[in-house]
């Protein structure tokens, strides 16, 4: 398939998503207005991973500083939108009524961008890690247990969400324990790749090794990894990010 076609299925399935749950009536919550809590990325892992990154650049081995610059920056990008749900859940925890198409978006975008777009980067990059460093490895954990888990919580969630849209009796302390759990994992699951799975991946791995992950990323058959995919994942995010201003300053 084109790579243009694919990259446009993929934005009407998202777009698709968008438009089959229409918010009705939004309540506005009591209270003032709270900034969305941003998860603080932590200084030391940052600078671990900014100096390996550096020395790395230093030594020519410009493959490992694009791919895991570019790996760091989606977990912002999945940072930013957990935020987003984050600031939905408090609405609904306060009983008033969130934005469901914005909550509808972001399960969508969960549903692909770390699905089938982030992970499959960095299962490439573990399974160099369980060869140049399997106590690191091994440190890390399973990860691709770790994604599964996190796709079933995101079912739950999307699962949850639903029977709140189709009037089903659910009791809102457990969609509350639903969303908050999928987010927390989230946030740990990002949390732990930043401090233990990047840097030790950026210690053990050889250049060659990196040169063979940026191979499989560009000359990947799948027209996921494609930078007109790419672009679509920044729409879609700058689109969902655009639907949470409008509710924000509709309940202003
Ligand atoms: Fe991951
Ligand atoms: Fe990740």
């Amino acid at each position: 398939m084109p790579v243009d076609t694919y990259a446009d299925n993929l934005e009407s399935a998202v777009r698709h998503a968008l438009l089959t749950t229409r918010a009705t009536t939004v309540c506005r919550p009591p209270g003032a207005y709270r900034a969305a809590k941003r998860p603080g990325f932590d200084l030391a892992q940052k600078a671990e991973i900014s100096f390996r990154l550096a020395c790395l650049s230093l030594s020519g081995s410009s493959e490992a500083t694009m791919i895991i610059e570019h790996l760091c920056r989606e977990h912002r990008n999945i940072e930013m939108l957990l935020a987003v749900l984050e600031r939905e859940l408090e609405i609904f925890d306060s009983g008033g009524r969130p934005d469901y198409e914005v909550i509808r978006a972001i399960i969508s975008y969960f549903e692909l961008y770390p699905e089938v777009y982030h992970h499959p980067q960095e299962d490439l990059v573990f399974a160099k890690l369980k060869i140049r460093d399997p106590a690191a490895a091994a440190k890390v954990g399973d990860l691709a247990l770790e994604h599964q888990k996190g796709a079933e919580r995101l079912r739950r969630v999307a699962q949850a969400v639903d029977s709140v849209l189709a009037d089903r009796e659910v009791l809102r302390q457990n969609v509350h324990k639903i969303v908050r759990d999928f987010i927390e994992h989230e946030r740990y699951h990002i949390m732990m790749e930043d401090r233990d799975f990047f840097p030790a991946a950026l210690k053990a791995l050889e250049p060659q090794d990196w040169t063979e992950i940026a191979s499989a990323l560009t000359n990947h058959e799948d027209p996921l990894f494609s930078e007109a995919a790419e672009e679509t994942f920044d729409a879609l995010r700058a689109r969902i990010l655009q639907l949470e201003q409008e509710s924000e300053a509709e309940r202003h």
